[in-house]
């Protein structure tokens, strides 16, 4: 990110959201999408004909769709802290529907004091079940963060990581990871990662990546970090994380979109799953 400036990429996640309500297969409701950016939701527009465009704006949605329906199952069982990492403009805070439960937003500085703004001219209020927790991933210690903002270790906590990892050194993602696991009682996390784009992959897809990691990069937020599904898994067991499920991209909208599960993309073409990010619930169901 570059220094002073909120995070651009926020902004692009954020519009993503907003345009997924007017998709005719919307699976992710998000009223407040369209109000934090100010837009007016009867001029947002259908998904776009292009397939990896249209796929790319879907998977925002059904990240976040993934991350609140497991929220919403560790809630039925009892957690009652939920950490946004990374938070942006998401708005779960401000239409959290479980009565009890803590949301801590933890996210840099500069993004942070600018989705302040954006609420506050939005007209949307700030809850008192939310806390914000200021942290810079690089250099910062998210257990101090969390401290601060009044965590409670010693009570079940669930993590939303969503559209972060890319942009982290994998030192940041694998030292925050630990601090997640490192709470004491019982924690799960979403978040989602990309694979390095495969040797095979269509023209078409690997020109999309290619364009699109470098508009990203001129805006000062290049990406820094990809993982192998096996690779993520062996981090997070030896974390004790081990109760993992790992996504693709098509396989999640497969879930969501009602369709059979794909080989491969059913919504971006054959080898989707080679550009698509996947997303990955992994928890422990035990105190340390
Ligand atoms: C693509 S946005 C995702 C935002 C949100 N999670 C969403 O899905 O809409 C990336 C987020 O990562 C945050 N971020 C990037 N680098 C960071 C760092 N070093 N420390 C803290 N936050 C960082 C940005 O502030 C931004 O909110």
């Amino acid at each position: 990110m570059e220094a002073g400036q909120p995070s651009r990429t926020a902004m692009m996640a954020a519009h993503a959201r907003a345009r997924h309500q007017a998709d005719p297969q919307r699976f992710f409701t998000d009223p407040l999408a369209s109000k934090i950016l100010h837009l007016d939701p009867d001029a947002l527009l259908p998904p776009p004909d292009d397939p990896i465009a249209r796929h790319n704006i879907r998977f925002v949605a059904a990240r976040s769709r993934f991350a609140e329906d497991s929220l919403a199952s560790a809630v039925t069982a009892g957690t009652r802290q939920v950490v946004v990492l990374g938070a942006g403009l998401d708005t779960f805070a401000y239409r959290n529907p479980h009565a009890g439960l803590t949301v801590f937003e933890a996210d840099h500085p500069d993004t942070q004091e600018w989705k302040r703004q954006q609420m506050a001219a939005a007209g949307i209020a700030l809850p008192p079940s939310l806390a914000f927790a200021p942290i810079d991933f690089e250099r910062d210690t998210l257990a101090d963060a969390l401290d601060a903002a009044g965590l409670d270790r010693t009570r079940a906590a669930f993590f939303i990581w969503l559209g972060v990892t890319p942009y982290l050194t994998r030192d940041a993602v694998l030292t925050t990871l630990r601090c997640v696991a490192g709470h004491t009682a019982p924690v799960q996390v979403v978040f989602d990662y990309y694979p390095e784009p495969s040797s095979a992959m269509a023209p078409e897809l690997r020109a999309a990546y290619e364009a699109s990691t470098r508009r990203v990069a001129e805006f000062g937020e290049p990406w820094l970090s990809h993982f192998t599904p096996d690779g993520i898994a062996d981090e997070l067991r030896a974390m004790k994380l081990d109760d993992i499920d790992d996504l693709t991209g098509p396989e999640l909208l497969a879930r969501y979109l009602g369709e059979p599960t794909p080989g491969a993309g059913a919504d971006a073409g054959a080898d989707a799953d080679a550009f698509s990010g996947h997303v990955i619930r992994a928890g422990r169901s035990t105190a340390r």
